[in-house]
């Protein structure tokens, strides 16, 4: 009986033990958050170009900037989920981005519309 009872303890104890020490899986980094700098102006400079960055001599809503890019972060993200022929749909007269960009602009977006 006390055997038994003991078996029992020694039975929690290892489980419990195991489950509180279990470790983070090793190489699992913290998700970054989603930023202007890191995944904004990559995604801007490949496909708003160059209509809307000034330096390559695009003349609508200046997203090559930090402040311009944020004021128009929900915009961007508006027009990217409409569908070519839609009125206001963008890239203007390109494409629609594919799912993964627009996650990254969505994600932006939920995340704060942080600059880095
Ligand atoms: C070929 C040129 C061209 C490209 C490429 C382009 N746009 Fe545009 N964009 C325009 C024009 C023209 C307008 C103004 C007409 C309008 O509002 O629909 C505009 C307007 C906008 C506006 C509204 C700005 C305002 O003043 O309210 C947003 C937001 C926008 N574009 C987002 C984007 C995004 C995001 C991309 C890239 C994924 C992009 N555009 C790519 C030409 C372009």
């Amino acid at each position: 009986m006390m055997k038994k009872i003991t078996f029992g303890l020694i039975l929690v104890a290892v489980i419990v033990f195991t489950a509180c020490t279990k470790k983070a899986s090793p190489g699992k980094t913290v998700e970054k958050t989603t930023n202007y700098t890191t995944d904004i102006v990559p995604l801007l400079q490949a496909k708003c170009t160059p209509c809307h960055l000034p330096s390559k001599g695009g003349n609508k809503a200046n997203f090559e900037n930090y402040e311009g890019a944020k004021k128009y972060g929900t915009a961007m993200l508006e027009r990217v989920m409409l569908n070519p022929g839609d009125r206001g749909f963008m890239p203007f007269k390109h494409a629609k981005l594919p799912e993964a960009e627009i996650a990254i602009i969505k994600k932006w977006i939920d995340q704060g519309l942080t600059e880095k």
